[in-house]
């Protein structure tokens, strides 16, 4: 598949280092979805839609800050949407969301309100200045923050406001999380009885981003998080890799 072109349509500044994008086309996207980002000149990188017309970037290296560079006009390519979404819950979901995972979560979040889900989002940040979607959020769900310090909402990490939630309204019956993997891995201990309940979207090394080059698979199941993920459900991920390591573009292991 070739990348098809996009112009860049719009720019917000999310917070520090971190912006969204709009561009001239929308896709047909469901939550946990992703594109496969081509920055003109530099690399293609994977990145989750936060809109059907839009993404959320963090800087981190070269290909993001060159995407945090654009403005209107610019132009990159896009090949996608890729990989298996978020089944999304119509009873009742605690979602937990933290750093560049808040793309999904806040696809997910709208789409389980749309589907008349009773759906409290949790948003994670280690300072104020990074909180992203708490805005946009509120207005489909109830939603609380947590900051490790303290600058807003709950003060340590968003796993403690996740106890806190569940003592005040009771076990969930769904869980969907996306954020860093130790976030998610201490998401999933506190559900442990239940795996199958909680669906997590992982992010690995890409490549072609279609389960064919093998970059992205997990141990020890070999599953390819492009295509089988990048969103699984607890039970798939318990005695593999999740939330131990990652492989970087070497596939050497980067331990968290
Ligand atoms: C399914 C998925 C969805 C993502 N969604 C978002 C998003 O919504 N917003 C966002 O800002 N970022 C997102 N990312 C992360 C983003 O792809 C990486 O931050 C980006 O590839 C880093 O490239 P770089 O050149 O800026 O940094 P580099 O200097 O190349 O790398 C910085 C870090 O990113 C890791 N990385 C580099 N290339 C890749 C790659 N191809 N795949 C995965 N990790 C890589 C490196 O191992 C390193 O730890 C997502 C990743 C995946 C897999
Ligand atoms: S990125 Fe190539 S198999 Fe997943």
């Amino acid at each position: 598949m070739r990348p098809i072109t996009l112009e860049v349509t719009d720019r917000v500044k999310e917070g520090d280092g971190i912006a969204t994008l709009r561009f001239d086309r929308s896709f047909d996207v469901s939550p946990g979805e992703f594109g496969m980002f081509w920055v003109h000149g530099v690399d293609e990188i994977p990145m989750s839609f936060a809109y059907d017309d839009g993404v959320t970037v963090r800087g981190v290296g070269e290909a993001t800050d060159a995407m945090l560079s654009l403005s209107e006009g610019d132009t990159f390519g896009v090949r996608g949407p890729f990989g298996t979404p978020f089944d999304v819950p119509d009873d009742d979901v605690v979602i937990v969301g933290g750093g560049t995972g808040m793309a999904p979560v806040a696809l997910l979040t709208e789409a389980a309100s749309a589907n008349g889900a009773d759906v409290t989002t949790l948003i994670g940040a280690g300072t104020a200045d990074e909180l992203v979607f708490e805005e946009r959020l509120s207005r489909v769900a109830d939603v609380r923050v947590a900051t490790e310090d303290g600058t807003a909402g709950y003060e340590g990490l968003v796993t403690g406001l996740l106890d806190d939630v569940t003592d005040e309204k009771g076990a969930p019956s769904n869980v969907g999380s996306c954020g860093p993997e130790p976030m998610m891995s201490a998401v999933l201990d506190r559900f442990d009885d239940r795996p199958g309940d909680v669906q997590l979207c992982l992010e690995r090394y890409m490549k072609c981003g279609v389960g064919i080059c093998g970059s992205c698979c997990i141990d020890d199941t070999g599953s390819p998080v492009c295509s089988d993920g990048p969103v699984y459900r607890g039970d798939e991920l318990t005695n593999g890799e999740f939330g131990v390591y990652h492989r970087d573009g070497a596939a050497r292991k980067k331990y968290f």
